[in-house]
């Protein structure tokens, strides 16, 4: 049986691999990378710089353009759906034509395989429909918001109280009720604007693990628009973005219930 990694190689930076994610990297007859297009180059760069620290020796390293996904669509379910099925026939053919029988294959995952990341669940769809069987291990690796919160040094939630995981598509809808701290992913266009900043602390940070990082952190309402200015300038000099934060709201100044 073909034995199928999901592997998470960390935010960004080479360093923040395991070396459990080391010794399945290592353990891989070859690794399938999804190539995203426009942020294409440098997030493969980085891949490349993962593989090439941890691995011993030659690899086979396969990149396959990741399906369009239409988005602008009646339903967003109905388009993130086809986009799924259309993954999960590529992911078949892969593991079908590329891993060895009795070999192994690495699906390399940004971040943690389990924060906003579909390739373990169309992995469990290919498993259903594929003629071909495989196990799957999934590898954790350090996502987005662990290196946010170590850089600016603070814990996600408060004692003993949770934190709301979201979107920034979500945030745009209201603030997630009974959670005083909110860390936003995949926001595409400043959500925090649509966020009341009375009592609320944004720690903000872009590119996190790599050698352009920025970090902002200070009262929503004075850096909201500071944040959009960096962002905005750094997206047009590199042409991509990849950012996150958490808002911290001061529990005295939330509404009443
Ligand atoms: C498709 S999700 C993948 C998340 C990933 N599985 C993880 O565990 O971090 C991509 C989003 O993660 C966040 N992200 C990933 N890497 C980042 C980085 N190096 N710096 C800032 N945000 C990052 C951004 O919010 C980005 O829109």
């Amino acid at each position: 049986v073909r034995n199928v990694f999901v592997v998470g190689i960390g935010a960004g930076d080479p360093d923040q691999v395991t070396a459990e994610a080391s010794r399945a990297l290592n353990e891989a007859d070859v690794l399938f990378a999804m190539d995203k297009g426009d942020t294409a180059d440098e997030l493969m760069a980085i891949r490349r710089q993962v593989c090439d620290r941890w691995i011993e020796g030659p690899y086979r390293l396969v990149t396959t353009p990741d399906p369009a996904r239409v988005l602008d669509g009646p339903s967003y379910r109905g388009a993130v759906e086809a986009w799924h099925d259309a993954r999960a026939a590529r992911f078949a053919e892969l593991i079908a034509t590329e891993i060895p029988e009795a070999g192994a294959g690495a699906f390399l995952v940004w971040g943690d395989p389990a924060l906003y990341d579909s390739t373990v669940r169309i992995l469990d769809r290919v498993a259903e429909q594929a003629d071909v069987a495989f196990d799957v291990t999934v590898i954790p690796g350090i996502s987005a918001p662990q290196v946010l919160a170590a850089r600016h040094r603070i814990a996600l939630h408060g004692i003993g109280a949770p934190v709301h995981i979201t979107t920034g598509r979500r945030l745009a809808r209201g603030w997630p009720e009974g959670v005083d701290d909110v860390a936003v992913m995949l926001d595409g266009s400043c959500a925090f604007r649509t966020v009341d900043p009375t009592g609320v602390t944004i720690y903000w940070g872009a590119y996190l693990g790599t050698p352009d990082e920025i970090l902002v952190a200070g009262p929503l309402g004075e850096l909201g628009p500071e944040i959009e200015r960096v962002r905005a300038e750094a997206r047009a000099r590199k042409g991509w973005m990849f950012d996150t934060y958490l808002l911290r709201r001061d529990p005295a100044g939330a509404p009443e219930a």
